[in-house]
């Protein structure tokens, strides 16, 4: 029995992760496994009704799970950072989740709006505990016209070494040759320095890896210009956060973006990309691929590979076949997308005996 923690959270969140259960509850007869989903209600709702976000006895709890999915959290009415930083961030902190993993592929080349695009294939590895994430600063004088705000840049030579490492090692275990060091070295040359100097240091250990570095801005340019040159990327907190959404957009959007936030060996955290996006929230057209790829994550994670690839393959089938939402230039609601791969899955099971 595999125990799964579910937050939905809030506006499309809870949308997206219905299907992502329709899909895993499907997995559960294809595959012989069995999931035991145990829901939580943290989000904005039970915070307006509660004043709670995420209490401590929740991440006590979860450390006895093998995952939790995670839907997305945000709510226009309740001030910007409250639900962000007491719900998803306090997940990845208290939890050590130190790597946010994000793959940028496209499944199709219709759906990049570059010219002449076939093949865009990269994974971000962004460290997801320190940066300017890590929540240290404060106010001087706050509200006065001579105001101090300042937040400040977290880099540990032990947090930056690990996620450095984690590329490498996830290069090497899937095949791939090259990793991309993304950081502003030029003008942050102190926190970036240790960036340099630590990736130089690990990548001595992998010689039959090639290393490949741009500054962020220089990046941003050549994911546009090239996107189909990079392998594994790994970027700092804030970095990553921001070239996540852009490398989403040139394979599709943020309706296909999926991320596991990992610690290897220890409960993990799966989520799509994408907010809780008030905007089409309750209209049932958000796109659920992206919650659905993400449990195709978290079975990876979990060892179930199989399942993993199939959800992959059903997910570019329907794709293929553009059973899709609005946002991809499909008809189908949300719940319509997931029974096309819930379909797709069944008939590519069976091909594959
Ligand atoms: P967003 O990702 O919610 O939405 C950005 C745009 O993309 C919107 O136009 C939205 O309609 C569209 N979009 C996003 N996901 C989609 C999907 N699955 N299908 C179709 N269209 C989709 O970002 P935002 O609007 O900047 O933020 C809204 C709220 O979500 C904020 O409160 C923010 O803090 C929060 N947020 C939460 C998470 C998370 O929980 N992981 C991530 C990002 C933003
Ligand atoms: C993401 C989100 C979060 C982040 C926010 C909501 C805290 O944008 O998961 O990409 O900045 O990491
Ligand atoms: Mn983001």
């Amino acid at each position: 029995m595999i125990k799964i923690a579910v937050i939905p959270g809030d506006g499309i969140g809870k949308e997206v992760v219905a299907e992502g259960l329709k899909v895993l509850k499907k997995i559960e007869q294809l595959a012989n496994v069995s999931f035991d989903f145990q829901e939580y209600p943290f989000g904005a709702d039970h915070y307006l009704k509660t004043g709670e976000t995420l209490p401590d006895w929740a991440i006590e709890e979860f450390r006895n799970f093998d995952a939790i999915y995670f839907g997305a959290i945000g709510d226009p009415r309740v001030k910007p950072g409250v639900l962000e930083h007491g719900i998803l961030l306090k997940l990845r902190f208290s939890l050590d989740l130190y790597i946010n993993l994000r793959p940028v592929k496209l499944y199709h080349p219709r759906l990049t709006p570059i010219k002449g695009k076939e093949k865009i294939d990269m994974i971000f590895v962004r460290e997801n505990t320190e940066g300017l994430y890590a929540g240290a600063g404060g106010f001087l004088r706050r509200g006065t016209p001579q105001e101090v705000a300042i937040q400040e840049m977290i880099n540990t030579r032990y947090g930056v070494e690990r996620a450095v490492r984690f590329a490498f090692e996830y290069a090497k275990k899937t095949g791939r040759k090259k990793v991309t060091l993304v950081d502003k070295a030029n003008v942050l040359t102190y926190a970036h320095d240790l960036w340099q100097r630590v990736f130089a240091e690990v990548s001595n250990d992998y010689p039959e890896i090639e290393t490949d570095h741009y500054y962020v801005d220089a990046m941003a340019m050549k994911m546009i210009r090239s996107p189909e040159i990079f392998e594994v990327v790994v970027t700092p907190n804030m970095f990553g956060d921001i070239l996540t959404d852009l490398g989403a957009e040139i394979v599709g959007g943020l309706g296909l973006a999926a991320s596991g936030n990992i610690h290897p060996g220890r409960v993990s955290m799966f989520e799509p990309v994408h907010g809780s996006a008030p905007d089409i929230a309750g209209k049932g057209i958000a796109n659920p691929l992206a919650a659905i790829l993400t449990a195709s994550l978290m079975l990876e994670h979990l060892g179930l590979d199989k399942a993993a690839h199939m959800i992959e393959k059903a997910v570019a089938r329907v794709i293929e076949e553009n059973k899709v939402t609005p946002d991809l230039g499909g008809s189908l609601k949300t719940n319509e997308v997931g029974d096309a791969v819930v379909e797709a899955l069944e008939v590519l099971w069976d091909e594959e005996g």
